[in-house]
């Protein structure tokens, strides 16, 4: 009996790590975002002689993650010989070998093309609506009116009915790095489209789907961003955890970091490049990471409580526009105020409301500064004490999760947060996180194995 029961819990432990496994390493799932994903819809308006014209766009269904200059870039492989003949609203990087192709050469030959937007100010002939915005795709909740990108593509070589026509496979985007999984392209309902009057409605001739989704493990090998604490009621300030992001090399031309009051900084920054411009020049701190938020726990009321939230940039290699911050704390449910950041509560799950979205307010502090003395924008929020679980203790008042720009923030570790006077370390709180932390930490170098 007992050895049955030993097994069973063995394989139930064992199918909750194949799960684990699985799950990471297939499945790019963000907890507070659930059903992000960015979806990639063709629309065939005309079949044409030897193949069709389609409109094809991008919607970004994320909540908080956004594309940011330089933008987007998509690619294909063609199921047959296809080409392009013309492009509206974007073009292709490389034409490609097209010497088969006598008289009217077409835009792009090659089998797996890759397609980035037009910038903005393109000539109005080459422009369709929602294009040429330089890759640029904002988020869902941030700014819906530009979380969609399109253009408009015409295919030789292909089929020309919806019988005939072969979908493209192996959708890649890249933003403009790795990150996003493309599914395979299903043939969907035809968009129905109605026109402006709103008095006649029209149908696309056939519609595919292509959904792909974010993973952070794919988009980077280190963490980009960290969080530090402190609070009115303890002296100590948490900074983010040593190494974060990386380790500060200790040899002096190291070009690794730049100490701000180094002579050499304006050189180092200037003489960096626009071409390496993903990667980050950070100033040199103890944690290195190019982004700190920093949560502060200002003011205690009699019914309120009072937090300084800080965004600083350490990066002296990007300007980060349209930027958003996700926090996660049970008190958001009954946020009362919140000063110069936008502000919308995150629902992910029915009935919980712990997760609030916030971001800078457009010409005032949308535009976080690279590092340097503007490189830094904060709010305050107040927050209205439920009695029932309000406390100062065992690090309650500090937030459960952070993330910037879509990326999680590296915490630092519960038994190290300021502790209310004559309070000692929080136990059980803390023996609970440490577990998850144990578990997370595992299912980050599952995902990097
Ligand atoms: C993509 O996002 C949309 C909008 O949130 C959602 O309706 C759809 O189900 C999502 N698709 C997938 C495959 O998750
Ligand atoms: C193809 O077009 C025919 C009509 O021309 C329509 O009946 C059929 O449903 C279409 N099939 C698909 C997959 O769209
Ligand atoms: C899919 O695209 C990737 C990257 O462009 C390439 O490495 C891979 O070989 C492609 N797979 C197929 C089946 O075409
Ligand atoms: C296909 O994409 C469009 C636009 O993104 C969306 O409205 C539609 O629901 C999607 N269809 C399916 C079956 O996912
Ligand atoms: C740099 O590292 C070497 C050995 O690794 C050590 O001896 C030296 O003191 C370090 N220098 C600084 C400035 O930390
Ligand atoms: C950031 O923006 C400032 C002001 O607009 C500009 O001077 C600077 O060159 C930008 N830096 C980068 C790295 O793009
Ligand atoms: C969540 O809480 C905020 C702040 O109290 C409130 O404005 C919002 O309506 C709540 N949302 C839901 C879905 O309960
Ligand atoms: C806090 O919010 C919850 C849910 O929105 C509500 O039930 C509760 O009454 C609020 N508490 C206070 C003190 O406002
Ligand atoms: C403040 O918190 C730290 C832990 O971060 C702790 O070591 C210290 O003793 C606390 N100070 C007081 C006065 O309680």
């Amino acid at each position: 009996m007992e050895s049955i029961a030993r097994l069973t819990s063995f394989a139930v432990s064992l199918l909750f790590l194949l799960s684990c496994l699985s799950f990471t390493s297939t499945e790019a799932y963000d907890a507070l975002d659930p059903t992000g994903n960015i979806t990639i819809k063709w629309d065939v308006m005309s079949w044409t002689p030897d193949g069709y014209v389609a409109v094809v766009t991008m919607y970004n269904f994320q909540q908080y993650r956004h594309i940011q200059a330089p933008g987007w870039t998509l690619g294909w492989t063609w199921a047959k010989k296809e080409v392009i003949w013309s492009m509206v609203g974007a073009q292709t990087t490389e034409q490609g070998d097209c010497s088969r192709f006598k008289g009217n050469v077409p835009h792009c030959c090659k089998k797996d093309p890759t397609v980035v937007d037009l910038l903005p100010g393109t000539a109005y002939n080459q422009q369709i609506a929602n294009c040429c915005k330089g890759g640029v795709l904002n988020s869902w909740v941030q700014d819906p009116a530009n979380a969609a990108s399109s253009f408009q593509i015409s295919v030789g070589a292909a089929g020309t009915t919806n019988k005939t026509v072969k979908l493209p496979k192996n959708f890649t985007l890249k933003a403009p790095g790795p990150g996003y999984t493309c599914g395979p392209a299903k043939i969907v309902r035809a968009t129905k489209f109605i026109t402006a009057d709103k008095r006649r409605v029209t149908q696309a001739l056939m519609t595919w789907n292509v959904t792909c989704t974010y993973s952070q493990f794919l988009a980077q090998k280190t963490p980009t961003c960290c969080v530090s604490l402190s609070s009115f009621y303890n002296d100590t300030i948490v900074n983010c955890p040593t190494c974060t992001c990386g380790c500060k090399s200790n040899s002096t031309d190291s070009e690794s970091c730049v100490n701000p009051n180094h002579p050499h900084l304006a050189s180092a920054v200037s003489g960096s490049g626009k071409s390496n411009i993903n990667t980050p020049l950070v100033q040199c701190t103890s944690h290195m990471c190019p982004v700190r938020i920093h949560w502060h726990v200002k003011i205690n009321y009699k019914e309120y409580w009072r937090v300084k939230v800080s965004i600083t940039n350490f990066n002296y290699r990007m300007n980060y526009s349209q930027w958003n911050l996700v926090a996660q704390h049970p008190n958001f449910d009954n946020l009362t105020q919140i000063f110069s950041f936008n502000y919308k509560s995150l629902t992910p799950y029915a009935g919980l409301n712990d997760t609030a979205m916030m971001w800078g307010v457009k010409f005032y502090n949308d535009f976080l500064n690279e590092a340097g003395p503007l490189g830094n924008v904060q709010s305050e929020l107040l927050f209205r004490k439920d009695k029932s679980t309000f406390t100062f203790e065992k690090g309650w008042a500090f937030p459960r999760r952070i993330y910037f720009n879509g990326d999680n923030c590296v915490m630092p570790p519960p038994d190290s947060y300021p502790w209310l006077p004559n309070a000692g370390p929080p136990k059980m709180a803390s023996l609970l996180r440490l577990a998850m932390t144990v578990l997370a930490s595992f299912v980050f170098l599952v995902a990097y194995a």
